[in-house]
């Protein structure tokens, strides 16, 4: 009698707190979202030249914008209209496993013209992106990303909240994109492009007023290309990395280094004057450096004069502290490639030269001395790693190639806590790391997501050919 009061009493309640905030039907439904991935033309080298045949989510390079509130559930069918298999990976949303989208680890792959409805709780705020996990490099690489944005319950004051999807392109003079899957790309850096394009398009001037102050948020889904911005004349706060806040941080001398897979969130003050106009720059290949886009002041009188106060923190995320003392210590050393160190690796059990792993499978990296099938064979073997749930892990990665590598793991967002053995003094909580040639990089998470998740070198052609592994929460 009396348990049953009191539940008569908790439903009770709920219902009028729900009656009271909510209209009725969004009690019980989630904003649905719908994504078609397919082929679709768009101008990405702007008009008057001709346009590229991609594939876009509905038709679009970048897809649509998914933007919920913390806390909000996600619901999002996808009805692939490709030829090809699919599915859809939310990046550095730690979603339970089901809804993690890759492709037989956690479902099976979205066949053509089949559906599949995704479901998941974002937990956290931030800046986070979708895109496909089967055959990555041509998937992602023809157009197949979009922005997924978590707002705070209290967004920071800004005038205007800006997202940038960077992405790099190769393109023919044609205007269409070259095939995919060149060996030099799998056993080099990756697909590197010729055409950096924001939001789908080569990139037109920010037009902006005097005294403004924006929110940007970087996103990229290049398969290959690390950007370096210099936003010259100006200092941006660093407010977030892949979605995880930071103590903000002005950047004046250095450069928001934007490896695959990325975020970064910016608050930037616009302290030049009406007529000014400043270069974006992307000088992260020493002997490749360009003009992204630039900053033009309007003729307008300013928005303001006075300087605002810099900004508050952005509140933290609900990621688990670790327990760095009685963690468990693993290491994992990235081989392979072109002018690197392996000669001989284990694959599929058997030991063979990188010269036959190159020549009769198109396989070039290893863990460990391992080389991992790829993932849509559908068996992509043992885990890299069994890690127990709860428990505090720190992983030692080793970068033994001449290649960058931007390392990312799913389902789990981990503290970035030393490099070269060396801590840090701030550590960052990141979902994809840069690990450069011949470093060394200390990650520390707690394990407290069930399931298969996906750990794995976010240069699409690298993912391919040999890095593209899992470890197992149990
Ligand atoms: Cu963007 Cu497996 O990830
Ligand atoms: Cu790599």
């Amino acid at each position: 009698m009396h348990s049953l009061d009191r539940r008569t009493f908790l439903t009770g309640s709920l219902a009028l707190a729900g009656a009271a905030l909510l209209p009725p039907s969004s009690i019980l439904a989630a904003p649905a979202h719908h994504l078609y991935p397919g082929p679709a033309r768009v101008p990405l080298l702007g008009e008057g030249e001709p346009e590229t045949e991609v594939w876009g989510y509905g038709g679009t390079v970048p897809g649509p914008e998914i933007r919920v509130r913390q806390g909000e559930r996600v619901a999002v069918k996808v009805t692939n209209g490709l030829a090809d298999p699919t599915t859809v990976h939310w990046h550095g949303i730690r979603a339970t496993n089901a809804m993690d989208g890759v492709p037989y680890l956690t479902q099976p792959p979205i066949q053509p013209s089949g559906s599949f409805d995704y479901d998941f709780e974002s937990r956290d705020a931030g800046t986070f992106w979708y895109h496909p996990h089967v055959n990555s490099a041509e998937q992602v690489g023809r157009g197949l990303a979009g922005p997924l944005i978590v707002e705070e319950p209290k967004p920071p004051e800004v005038d205007r909240d800006i997202v940038w999807m960077i992405d790099d392109w190769q393109i023919g003079k044609d205007g269409q994109l070259p095939p995919f899957g060149a060996m030099r790309d799998l056993g080099h850096g990756g697909r590197f492009g010729n055409i950096a394009t924001i939001n789908g398009a080569v990139p037109k001037p920010l037009s902006v007023r005097a005294g403004e102050r924006l929110r940007l948020r970087l996103i990229n889904p290049a398969n290959a290309r690390v950007f370096g911005l210099t936003f010259n004349g100006h200092a941006p706060w660093l407010m977030a990395i892949d979605g995880h806040p930071v103590r903000p941080r002005k950047i004046e001398q250095d450069r928001i280094v934007l490896a695959p897979g990325s975020r970064a969130d910016l608050i930037v003050d616009m302290t030049g004057k009406p007529g000014e106009e400043f270069d974006i720059t992307d000088t992260y290949y020493p002997r490749m450096t360009y003009r992204l886009t630039k900053i033009v002041y309007r003729d307008e009188t300013p928005l303001r004069t006075e300087t605002l106060p810099d900004p508050a923190p952005l509140p933290p995320n609900p990621v688990t502290a670790v327990n760095l003392v009685d963690a468990e210590r693993m290491d994992l050393t990235f081989q392979g490639g072109a002018m690197g160190n392996l000669r001989e690796a284990e694959y599929k059990g058997e030991i063979m030269s990188l010269r036959d792993l190159v020549m009769q499978h198109g396989m070039f990296w290893a863990h460990n001395g391992v080389v991992i099938p790829p993932i849509e064979e559908g068996d992509i073997g043992k885990p890299l790693f069994e890690f127990k749930q709860d428990r505090s892990y720190i992983l030692h990665l080793t970068n033994d190639t001449a290649f960058d590598h931007p390392v990312h793991l799913h389902g789990h967002s981990f503290h970035v806590i030393a490099l070269n053995g060396k801590a840090v003094d701030e550590p960052i909580i990141q979902d994809t790391v840069l690990i450069q040639p011949g470093q060394r990089v200390d990650i520390a998470f707690v394990a407290d997501n069930p399931g298969d998740w996906a750990f794995h070198c976010h240069v699409l052609e690298h993912a391919q050919a040999g890095m593209m592994g899992f470890v197992r929460v149990t």
